[in-house]
C-alpha cells in the first residue's frame, strides 16, 4: 500500500462530498454497472468491502435480502447512510471495516468490491482474497483498476502515487490460490475490468 490506511481514510474523508459527481468516467459507470449486473441476486446477503459512498451496496439493495457496507472512511459512509435514508432502502447499513478485518462474521452468499482494492499491494490483495474466501460465498464479484497489459504511462487510469493497481494475471492467481474458480473476466479497458469468481465446489 503506498499510503497508510489513516492516509487513504483521511483522503477520501476529504473527498466524500465531491465523491460522486467526480466518478463521471465512462469506465467507472460501466464497471458500476457490470458489477451490480453480476453480484444482483435475490434474497443474498451481500457484503460491499471498500463500500465508499454505496454506489453498489444501495443498487443492490434492492433485490438483496441484506447488504453490510464496510469502508475505512467515516466521511464516505456518512455520505452512503444519507443516501439510504434520502431513498427509503432499509435492508442495507454501514460500518467501519477494512479488507484485512471486515469486522463482520456473519454468513454472507456474494461479496463484492468495486474501485478499491487497487489501494492494496499485491500482497495486502492476497491477504484480503483469502479473508474474502474465508466467508465462503458463492461469488466474489471484484470491478477494479487493475492491468490487462503493461500500463501505458501516456493513458494512466491511476495516480501511480496512491494506487497500487494489480495484473489481471496475479489477481488470477490469488483468486485460484484462495479456492476460487474464475468464470469471468471482463475488460472494460485495458486498465479496468471485471473478475466474477466462485467457490469450487468442495474448497475448504
Ligand atoms: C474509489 S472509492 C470506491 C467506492 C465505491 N466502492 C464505488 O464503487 O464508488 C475507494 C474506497 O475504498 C476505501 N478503501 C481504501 N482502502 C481500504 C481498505 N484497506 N479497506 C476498506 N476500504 C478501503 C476508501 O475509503 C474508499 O471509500
Amino acid at each position: 500500500m503506498k499510503k497508510t490506511i489513516e492516509e487513504h481514510a483521511a483522503r477520501f474523508d476529504d473527498h466524500a462530498t465531491q465523491y460522486d459527481e467526480s466518478q463521471n468516467s465512462a469506465e467507472y459507470t460501466a464497471c458500476v454497472d457490470n458489477v451490480c449486473r453480476h453480484a444482483q441476486a435475490d434474497d443474498a446477503v451481500i457484503l460491499d468491502l471498500g463500500t465508499g459512498t454505496g454506489a453498489i451496496a444501495l443498487s443492490l439493495a434492492e433485490s438483496a435480502a441484506q447488504v453490510i457496507g464496510r469502508d475505512i472512511s467515516e466521511g464516505m459512509m456518512d455520505r452512503a447512510s444519507e443516501k439510504a435514508t434520502q431513498q427509503g432502502i432499509e435492508n442495507v447499513s454501514f460500518a467501519h471495516g477494512s479488507f484485512r478485518e471486515p469486522n463482520y462474521d456473519g454468513p454472507v452468499d456474494i461479496v463484492v468490491s468495486n474501485f478499491a482494492m487497487h489501494h492494496l499491494s499485491d500482497e495486502e490483495k492476497r491477504e484480503a482474497i483469502a479473508t474474502i474466501a474465508s466467508f465462503d460465498p458463492e461469488r466474489f464479484v471484484l470491478g477494479d483498476v487493475m492491468l490487462f497489459d503493461e500500463p501505458d504511462s501516456a493513458a494512466e487510469f491511476f495516480d501511480p502515487e496512491v494506487d497500487d493497481p494489480a495484473t489481471v494475471g496475479m489477481l488470477a492467481d490469488a483468486l485460484t490460490d484462495s479456492g476460487f474458480s474464475l468464470t469471468v473476466v471482463e475488460s472494460i479497458s485495458p486498465q479496468v475490468g471485471v473478475l466474477v469468481a466462485e467457490r469450487s465446489v468442495g474448497s475448504d
